[in-house]
């Protein structure tokens, strides 16, 4: 069997929001010096390259991206000396934003503010286009979350037990059903600001507040009990007395809140 060198990785140039007719470089980082480097789409050679010596990375530039463009990618390269060939690059797909798809709408399930722990589901809808529906967040190259809502058009994304961590502001963009490699713009944006959860003022004395009532009353329960069998030892022999005492005990213990 052939001997395979390791694979190289490939990058594309912008990685994320590449529109129709937009420019976009596809690069492909050896991990050693190669003679000859080529980029495949989706099974068929699209493009190669003569290495000139010393150069690890081989760039290939799609001009005025079209929607045929919007696909797998993977890069090989060769070496001369012996004639050897390496693995193929991990496939990046190139995702196209065609704009005459609409925006998704997004709706958020809370107010703004919400406080940690808190469940938030934010909705997205494909405006009919089918396909699979994904939720970003600003200052995150790539996107959260996906869903394939399966027809329904409608996906919900719940964030559960928020953290200030996930206060941002989110957007929703789809695939449409048509071409999973194109997608629609990005829409309109939701903001969800987490804050952490006031402790209730003095809630710590309050407490320990409860504790020492509780103590208090253990305390006299058992005075009361002492009192009560005390009286009942020593009138046993006063049918009325025993009456008395049973009466006092329960009128106490009354009192005590018990
Ligand atoms: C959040 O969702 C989880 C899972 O459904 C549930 O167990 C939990 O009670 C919810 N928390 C709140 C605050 O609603």
């Amino acid at each position: 069997s052939p001997v395979l060198l390791p694979r190289p990785s490939l990058s594309l140039h912008p990685s994320q929001g590449v529109s129709l007719g937009d420019t976009v470089t596809l690069c492909c980082h050896m991990p050693r010096m190669a003679a000859w480097v080529e980029l495949h789409q989706d099974g068929l050679l699209r493009s190669y390259k003569d290495m000139d010596k010393h150069q690890v990375v081989a760039e290939f530039s799609l001009v005025c991206v079209k929607l045929e463009d919007a696909m797998k990618y993977w890069c090989q390269y060769r070496v001369l000396e012996p004639l050897w060939v390496s693995e193929k690059s991990v496939p990046i797909e190139l995702v196209v934003t065609d704009h005459p798809y609409s925006p998704p709408n997004i709706s958020i399930s809370h107010e703004q503010i919400v406080e940690v722990g808190t469940n938030v589901t934010i909705q997205c809808c494909s405006q009919g286009y089918g396909g699979i529906i994904f939720l970003h967040k600003d200052g995150h190259s790539a996107p959260l979350h996906h869903r394939d809502p399966r027809g329904g058009g409608t996906a919900s994304f719940t964030l559960f037990g928020v953290t200030p961590a996930d206060s941002g502001t989110y957007r929703c963009s789809y695939h449409p059903k048509a071409s999973l490699f194109v997608s629609s713009p990005l829409g309109d944006s939701v903001t969800l600001e987490v804050t952490p959860t006031p402790a209730p003022p003095g809630a710590e004395l309050v407490s320990r507040g409860n504790l020492v009532v509780a103590v208090v009353r253990g305390c006299a329960a058992a005075v009361i009990f002492g009192l009560g069998v005390f009286f009942v030892i020593d009138a046993r022999s006063l049918y009325g007395a025993l009456w008395g005492s049973v009466g006092l005990y329960g009128a106490l213990w009354g009192a005590m809140g018990f």
